[in-house]
């Protein structure tokens, strides 16, 4: 079983996949730590601003890629994941992709540690990127979660009832 978390930043997909993790004991595999320990650097931030998007973004895909075959795990990734080209609709199949889906407002009102949010310094840029990124998400996912009125509590049992099925 392994389960991808996709959804845009704030919509929840790290503390969805903790407890999650701990109520299915499946692993949790936080896309962006792995991309920090390859980096060496110590914060998302640090990436950005010493290496660029474009070397964060390489790495998103390649350690992506290589966890194709890891198994009984739940992958938090990273908002932009669905904009590297097609690596996730090579899950299919492979895995449980879970689009946790919040609207703009809430996604603002959720977002904690907005600083080390690059692509979240500018709101208004930030409200363009959520926008452009709607679609992918949709298009990428097996299972969409309205993620609006519910607790991180309540989305990980619907996730646990829908994985019960
Ligand atoms: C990004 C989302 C971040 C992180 C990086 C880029 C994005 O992850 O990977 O800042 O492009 O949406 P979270 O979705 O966990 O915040």
């Amino acid at each position: 079983m392994k389960i991808i978390l996709i959804g845009f930043m704030g919509a929840g997909k790290t503390s969805v996949a903790k407890i999650l993790s701990d109520k299915t004991k499946l692993e949790h595999i936080e896309l962006d730590e792995l991309i920090l320990k390859r980096a060496q650097q110590n914060s998302i931030n640090d990436i950005f601003k010493l290496k660029g998007e474009i070397y964060f973004r390489e790495l998103e895909q390649n350690i992506f890629i290589e966890l194709h075959n890891s198994d009984n795990c739940i992958i938090s990734t990273g908002g932009g994941i669905v904009t590297n080209g097609n690596t996730l609709s090579e899950y299919k199949g492979n895995g449980k992709v879970i689009f946790l889906n919040a609207d703009f407002l809430k996604i603002k009102e959720r977002l904690e540690d907005a600083d080390n949010r690059p692509l979240f310094q500018n709101i208004n840029e930030a409200l363009i990127l959520f926008n452009s990124r709607q679609e992918l998400y949709l298009k990428n996912t097996d299972i969409i979660i309205d993620t609006n009125n519910l607790s991180v509590e309540e989305v990980v049992l619907e996730i646990d009832n829908i994985l019960k099925v």
